[in-house]
């Protein structure tokens, strides 16, 4: 095994934080590819619940190293209160965590501009969480942007400033007032937080990768949101501004495609969403209810509620495919006990014809889910420590998504602690 990937097939808040942290023992290192702290993974072990935004979720465990990639945005504001809740818990992070040099930096004119921009859009905005990933993403492809290996010369605080300023005359083409930004004392907390972070150990993570490969480490790269909000196959321009599907993981971290073993895809047993975009199977009836109460479906990041619906399974082959993925986790199985029926959409209605793949434009405009239905189960799933225990409606529901994806479902998750995770 070189390195293995554990990425989220749906519209992100899989569990993706939950099943990292579950697999951190058998790994050395576990490394972040993309995506910032528009990023919430949650894990909750021993009774204590954390949500990362930046650092990887293999941190908790005494002898992993993280790494930040260089795929990643990093906000210092929001890292450094990352860093405070780890210190409070009792972590030392510092002798287990690195930071790519060429990660990109979140300024607070980033997020400034991510705000602007989505209140100028209207009706038609994202749904950004406002952290401004859209714009530092922007200043990297255009070459302007400001990296972490820069914070080490001297003239760091000069490229900030010409940034900065560019930033502050982008502001002026939009008909949006943002007078209750103060620029200075955002300034002040920048600064501030851009110290803390110099305490990190910053490395050239490909370089570092390289070498642990060579010396046998295990590594496995965690994604961030999931492949519907993918820069390219996402439901574009719904989406994130980075490369969320496995391709990411080479370009975010610097590990060449045949150093790559297996693909982790993780998905819930139904779907959610937050932030606008197209959902063809989002219902909002009593089990969509349902589902947003019993699963608390909530943005860790931004509180916001999720939008809930039954699984997409031509999404989640589609999914499936671009990724490659080797090996399926089916999270929140316990969410949808004691539904009558459990609905599954197997093909689409899309003009008039029925069709079994994704297609460019999911609008639900064009495009209607049609769905099989399975008999759902009424068995509490919470206290189940192995798959001998699961009723036969749910291994039913486990072996038609298998034979469909035609990839095995290797851990099906029943609650959100550490141990409510079933190895099949
Ligand atoms: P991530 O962004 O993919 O890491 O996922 P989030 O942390 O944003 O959202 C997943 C939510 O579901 C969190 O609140 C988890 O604690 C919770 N969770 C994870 N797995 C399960 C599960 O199997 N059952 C239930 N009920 N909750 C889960
Ligand atoms: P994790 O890693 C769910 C969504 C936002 C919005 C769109 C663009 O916790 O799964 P952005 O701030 O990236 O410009 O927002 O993407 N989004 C997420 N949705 N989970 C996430 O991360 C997300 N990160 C971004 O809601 O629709
Ligand atoms: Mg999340």
């Amino acid at each position: 095994m070189a390195v293995n990937m554990l990425l989220g097939l749906q519209w992100g808040d899989e569990g993706k934080g939950k099943i990292v942290d579950v697999l951190t023992k058998q790994y050395d290192i576990i490394a972040r590819f993309q995506g910032g702290p528009n990023a919430g993974h949650t894990l909750i072990f021993d009774g204590h619940k954390h949500v990362l935004h930046t650092i990887p979720s293999g941190i908790f465990h005494e002898n992993t190293l993280n790494v930040i990639g260089n795929g990643v945005v990093i906000d210092p504001v929001i890292l450094q209160k990352e860093l405070e809740k780890l210190t409070a818990f009792g972590v030392d992070f510092l002798e287990k965590l690195l930071v790519s040099r060429k990660a990109h930096i979140i300024l607070p004119t980033h997020r400034l501009l991510d705000k602007v921009s989505e209140t100028s859009k209207g009706e038609a905005k994202i749904g950004s969480t406002l952290k401004g990933i859209g714009p530092t993403y922007t200043d990297k492809i255009s070459r302007s942007g400001l990296r972490v290996g820069d914070l080490q010369q001297e003239n760091w605080e000069e490229k900030y400033r010409r940034l900065a300023k560019e930033h502050l005359s982008k502001l002026a083409f939009y008909d949006v007032d943002y007078s209750d930004f103060d620029l200075e004392k955002e300034e002040k907390i920048f600064f501030e937080a851009v110290s803390y972070l110099k305490k990190l150990t910053f490395i050239d993570s490909e370089l570092y990768f390289q070498k642990a490969i060579k010396e046998g480490k295990k590594i496995l790269a965690e994604g961030a949101q999931g492949s519907l909000l993918d820069i390219d196959f996402g439901t574009y321009p719904f989406v994130t501004s980075s490369n969320t599907v496995a391709a990411g993981g080479c370009t975010g971290l610097g590990i060449a495609p045949n150093k790559m073993d297996k693909v982790f895809g993780i998905f819930k047993a139904y779907t959610t969403r937050v932030g606008s975009g197209p959902f063809p199977t989002e219902i909002d009836d009593d089990y969509g209810k349902a589902m947003a109460k019993v699963g608390h479906e909530f943005g860790a990041t931004t509180g916001r509620p999720r939008r809930c619906g039954w699984l997409d399974l031509v999404a989640l082959k589609y999914s499936v495919l671009i990724n490659g993925v080797t090996d399926l986790m089916m999270m929140k199985a316990d969410v949808l006990s004691g539904f009558d029926t459990i609905k599954v959409c197997t093909a689409y209605k899309y003009k008039g014809e029925i069709i079994d793949y994704f297609p460019y434009n999911i609008d639900t405009e064009f495009l209607e889910p049609i769905y099989t239905d399975f008999n759902g189960w009424t068995e509490d799933l919470t206290q189940f420590t192995k798959e001998s225990e699961f009723p036969k409606e749910l291994n039913e529901y486990i072996a038609f998504l298998e034979k469909e994806t035609e990839v095995k479902i290797s851990i099906v998750s029943v609650g959100p602690d550490r141990k409510q995770t079933i190895f099949r």
